[in-house]
């Protein structure tokens, strides 16, 4: 096996071993910090969620926005939703926006 195969093994390898992990911890994330407001399958039909007529995942006005962009807001906060820099790290905030996007889906 040459070198450039073998490397590409090892991060193969790696990345199979760190995205459950990934996974994991937005779902977790997600469970913790933002399941009252969004609900447990992204669709605000709940609790906090209802009360303040958050829009569900499956909303086209969500739907459209990009990964880059809920991350932003959820970072910086949007509308009633308080900013969640420093509260939560980068990878975090990371995890749970791409845990709720597998809602839209
Ligand atoms: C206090 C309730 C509350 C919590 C907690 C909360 N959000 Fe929100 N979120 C909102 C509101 C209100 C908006 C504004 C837009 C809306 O109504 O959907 C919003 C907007 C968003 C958006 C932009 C798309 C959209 O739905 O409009 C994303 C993505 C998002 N939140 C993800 C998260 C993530 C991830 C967390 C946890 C880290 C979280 N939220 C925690 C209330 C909340």
């Amino acid at each position: 096996m040459n070198t450039k195969a073998r490397v590409a093994g090892l991060v193969l390898l790696g990345f199979a071993a760190v995205a459950p992990v990934l996974a994991q911890e937005g779902a977790d994330t997600y469970k913790a910090k933002c399941q009252m407001c969004h609900g447990a399958t992204g669709m605000a039909d709940a609790g906090a969620g209802k009360a303040m007529k958050v829009k569900p995942a499956t909303d086209p006005d969500v739907k459209k926005m990009s990964e880059a962009e809920m991350i932003k807001a959820v970072s910086d906060g949007m509308g009633k939703m308080q900013a969640f820099k420093g509260k939560l790290t980068d990878a975090q905030i990371k995890a749970s926006v791409e845990y709720f996007r597998t809602f839209a889906k």
